[in-house]
Order: structure tokens, then C-alpha cells, then sequence
């Protein structure tokens, strides 16, 4: 604990955002360097990675990383070590809605995600990145944040992946809820809870957050909040250095495990 506060107490703060090329992972990533963070902007391209970088401006930098490609983690993990030591801020954003055919409209998506009829391995590929590989990177990523004075992860999930708002018969968007990728949000706030309770006796906070139902790539632009505003829970949750540990919140505030 002593070490960790004499390694970064004071210091400059450090981000990394995971799939910060282009949507709500970007708009996180411009927040954050905004508001005097110095922001590693995580792309599987590293063009685009740096394409976004340079868009944000002087406090970002752009870092490969594959959320399913380990060596990229260890490597990113590396980098960061070597230039700063510690991170303060982990932001698991990356994320993908469906492994299938590009193009389909939102609709035909969750029609083939249906528990009845997903692929085995479409659902193997999305748990891939949404969950295996947000445990891989907060793994990876553990020993940095353990050498920041108070250290924290947002996972970036989705209302879709809370089972009680599911369970409600009167929400909208039970409709959506599928296999391959709501269940798999499902999956990450397990994973959020997982860390949350281990490492609170560290004092590293680790926080679940939804944004609102956003035009991105991930629905092909369906969604109905521009990305700038469905992504200022995300942006809120990011920022807030001094809120309680375990926390599931859309944009309207809690939302239910
Ligand atoms: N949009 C919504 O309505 C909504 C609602 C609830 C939750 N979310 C969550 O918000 C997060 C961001 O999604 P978005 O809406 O901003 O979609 P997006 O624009 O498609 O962004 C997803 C990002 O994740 C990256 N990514 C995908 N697979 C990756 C991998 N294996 N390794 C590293 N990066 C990877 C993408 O990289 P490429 O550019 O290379 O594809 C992209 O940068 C996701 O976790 C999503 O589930 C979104």
C-alpha cells in the first residue's frame, strides 16, 4: 500500500480505454484527456487507434491492443509501465454485439442471436471479447493499477445485461435480450461484481455503466441517442474519482444486478 501511494500520489493521472478508436470509446477517451488526464487510446487497428489519438489531441496516445490477443495486452501493459509505472483508470469499452454477416439491420441481428438458433461458435466469439477478454485485460492490466494511489475500473456493459430489468415483463427491451450478446453483458456485470468484491480491500473501485441506446457502429447507427449524449453516463462514471465501489448505473441512474 505504501508503495503505492509514493509511486503515483500527486502525479499525472493515467487512462487506458479499451476499443477507443470510434464511439462511446472515444468519447470517453476525448473526456478523460479534456479533463487532464494523459489517455492511451486501445485500438485492435493501430491506424485508427492513431487517427483517433491525434483527433483528441496532445494528452492521448494511441496503444495496440486486441482484447483477444494476449500478446497485445502484455505488450500494452508493457508500454505503459515503461512510460509511467501505474495507471489510475482502466476503461473496458471494447465490445461487439454479434460475430455474423456486417450489415445487418439491428433487428435481423437479434433475430439470429435467438437462444433457439445463435451459433455456438457466434457465441463463443462475442463472450470472447465482451468477457474473456475483459478479464484478460483487467488481469493484465492489475499490477499498474495496483501501483496508483487509488486505482479504478469501469466496465463499460449494457441495461441489456441486467437479469432483473430483463426478468420484468413490462420492460421494452426484454425483446432484445439474446444469447450471444445480451447474456454475455450479463456475463461482464458477473465479472464486475467478481473484481469488485476482491479487490475493494485494495482500494480499487470497479464499477459497471450502460450507455444509452446509442448510433454506433455496434447497431448500426440504430440507436437513438446521438454518441455524444448516450455516452455521458460512461463519460460521468469515468471521471467520478470519488464515488462508491460496485455500482451498476444507466443513464438514468442505478440500475438493478
Ligand atoms: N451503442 C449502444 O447503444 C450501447 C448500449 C449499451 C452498451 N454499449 C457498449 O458500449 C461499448 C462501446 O460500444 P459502441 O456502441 O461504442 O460500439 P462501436 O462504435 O462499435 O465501438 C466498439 C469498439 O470496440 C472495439 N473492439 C471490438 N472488438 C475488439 C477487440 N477484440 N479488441 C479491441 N477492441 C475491440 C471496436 O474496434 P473496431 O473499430 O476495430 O471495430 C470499437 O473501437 C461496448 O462494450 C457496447 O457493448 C453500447
Amino acid at each position: 500500500m505504501e508503495n503505492r501511494k509514493e509511486s503515483s500520489a500527486n502525479k499525472q493521472l493515467i487512462a487506458l480505454v479499451t476499443g477507443a478508436n470510434q464511439g462511446v470509446g472515444f468519447q470517453i477517451a476525448k473526456a478523460l484527456a479534456n479533463n487532464g488526464y494523459i489517455v492511451y487510446v486501445g485500438s485492435r487497428n493501430p491506424e485508427n487507434g492513431a487517427k483517433a489519438a491525434t483527433e483528441i489531441g496532445d494528452n492521448a496516445q494511441a496503444v495496440e491492443l486486441d482484447v483477444t490477443k494476449l500478446a497485445t495486452l502484455s505488450a500494452a501493459a508493457a508500454h505503459i509501465a515503461k512510460e509511467h509505472g501505474y495507471l489510475d483508470l482502466l476503461v473496458n469499452n471494447a465490445g461487439i454485439s454479434h460475430a455474423g454477416k456486417p450489415g445487418r439491420t439491428l433487428q435481423e441481428v437479434v433475430q439470429a442471436n435467438r437462444a433457439s438458433k445463435a451459433s455456438l461458435d457466434e457465441v463463443r466469439t462475442v463472450w470472447e471479447t465482451n468477457v474473456f477478454g475483459t478479464i484478460a485485460v483487467t488481469q493484465t492490466m492489475l499490477p499498474l493499477l495496483r501501483k496508483a494511489s487509488v486505482a479504478r475500473i469501469v466496465n463499460v456493459s449494457s441495461g441489456l445485461g441486467s437479469l432483473s430489468w430483463i426478468a420484468d415483463p413490462a420492460t421494452w427491451e426484454r425483446e432484445h435480450f439474446d444469447l450471444v450478446y445480451g447474456a454475455s453483458k450479463t456475463a461482464m456485470n458477473a465479472v464486475t461484481m467478481a473484481f469488485a468484491l476482491e479487490l475493494e480491500k485494495e482500494n480499487i473501485k470497479v464499477n459497471a455503466v450502460s450507455p444509452g441506446f446509442t448510433a454506433t457502429a455496434l447497431n448500426n447507427f440504430q440507436g437513438t441517442d446521438s454518441v455524444e449524449v448516450g455516452s455521458r453516463e460512461p463519460i460521468r462514471v469515468a471521471l467520478d474519482t470519488n464515488g462508491p465501489n460496485m455500482t451498476f448505473t444507466g443513464p438514468e441512474g442505478p440500475l438493478q444486478w
